[in-house]
């Protein structure tokens, strides 16, 4: 008799916007967001087993990796699980394509993967709402993953309001052979508070603006390149200078604009067009870095 598995695929995200307010007693920062997913996405293979593993493959060095039961997916596979009241086991096998550490999401698209693999795998038919609960508890950015598309992130990012509508937009994401760490990341934001004299627990409170939301669905990509914008950016930059070269690179052979994304170093610059957006990777690519087209707003996560 076969074993049996299931195969969910997961997107990473790009934050089109990204507003930082205050620093919040729990140690999270209130946010203002707007995610896209993008055409890169994780998959992950779910098979029966007695106990729960997982394992990596795919263009990503994943040594770092941790495989134990700190990995995420493995949170993500138990959580499902117990909120069943089961008691079943998962080998996971994730064909990881989305940079770790990256700004993009790709640990929190393994999560979200997971679930859905898990949940299926074991038809414990949890739905969307018990999901999404879940993911909220594995960290901030999961329940974007599991949802994809376009949605606005609020509080710590994991509140999410979907954006219906989007349409299609072409970007070039630049990857940096080293990761940032988000907590050091937002951590420099607040030193650079602190020393431009804001206290970090006084910072305003963040909005999006609706005229990016009204652009992202019109369509035009000049008019959403006037408001991209990540309050992270700075911090990501004191932290890894160099990308401010990839940026500046970027808009000199024509992006239209360009952003860290998240808590970087993953840039992503948006494209006029899928032709313009391969160009650029190519040039990029010549260059000797890692540089790949993609296209938002893609969808969340789902069986394959
Ligand atoms: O929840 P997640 O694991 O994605 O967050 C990682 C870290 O990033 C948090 O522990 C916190 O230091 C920082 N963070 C934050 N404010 C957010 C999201 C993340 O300060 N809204």
């Amino acid at each position: 008799m076969s074993t049996r598995s299931v195969t969910a695929t997961a997107p990473g995200k790009i934050n089109v916007c990204l507003r930082v307010g205050p620093l919040r007693p729990d140690g999270y920062h209130d946010l203002a967001t707007v995610f896209q997913a993008v055409s890169l996405v994780e998959e992950v293979t779910a098979t029966e087993s007695d106990g729960f593993s997982v394992e990596f493959s795919g263009p990503i060095d994943t040594a770092q990796l941790a495989t134990d039961d700190s990995n995420l997916a493995i949170r993500a596979a138990r959580a499902v699980a117990a909120a069943a009241g089961i008691d079943r086991g998962a080998a996971l096998h994730i064909v990881k394509n989305v940079p770790i550490a990256g700004g993009m999401g790709g640990g929190s698209a393994d999560a979200a993967a997971t679930l859905v693999a898990v949940d299926a795998l074991w038809e414990t038919n949890l739905g969307i709402a018990k999901l999404t609960e879940i993911a909220a508890s594995l960290g901030a950015d999961v329940p974007f993953a599991l949802h994809g598309g376009t949605a606005i992130g609020v509080d710590r990012g994991d509140e999410l309001t979907a954006v219906p509508d989007s349409a299609e937009f072409h970007w070039v994401l630049v990857f940096a052979g080293e990761g940032l760490s988000t907590p050091d990341v937002f951590r420099e934001l607040d030193r650079q508070r602190t020393a431009a004299g804001l206290a970090p627990e006084s910072a305003p409170r963040p909005t999006v603006d609706p005229v990016l939301i009204d652009a992202l669905q019109r369509g035009n990509p000049f008019d959403v390149a006037r408001y991209l914008g990540n309050d992270l950016q700075p911090a990501a930059v004191a932290l890894r200078p160099e990308l401010l070269d990839v940026l500046e690179h970027g808009i000199a052979i024509g992006a239209v604009a360009g952003v860290v994304s998240g808590s970087g170093p993953t840039i992503a610059l948006l494209a006029g067009s899928k032709n313009d957006a391969e160009q650029f990777a190519s040039d990029f690519t010549d260059l000797g870095d890692t540089a790949l087209a993609v296209v938002s707003a893609a969808p969340g996560a789902g069986i394959r």
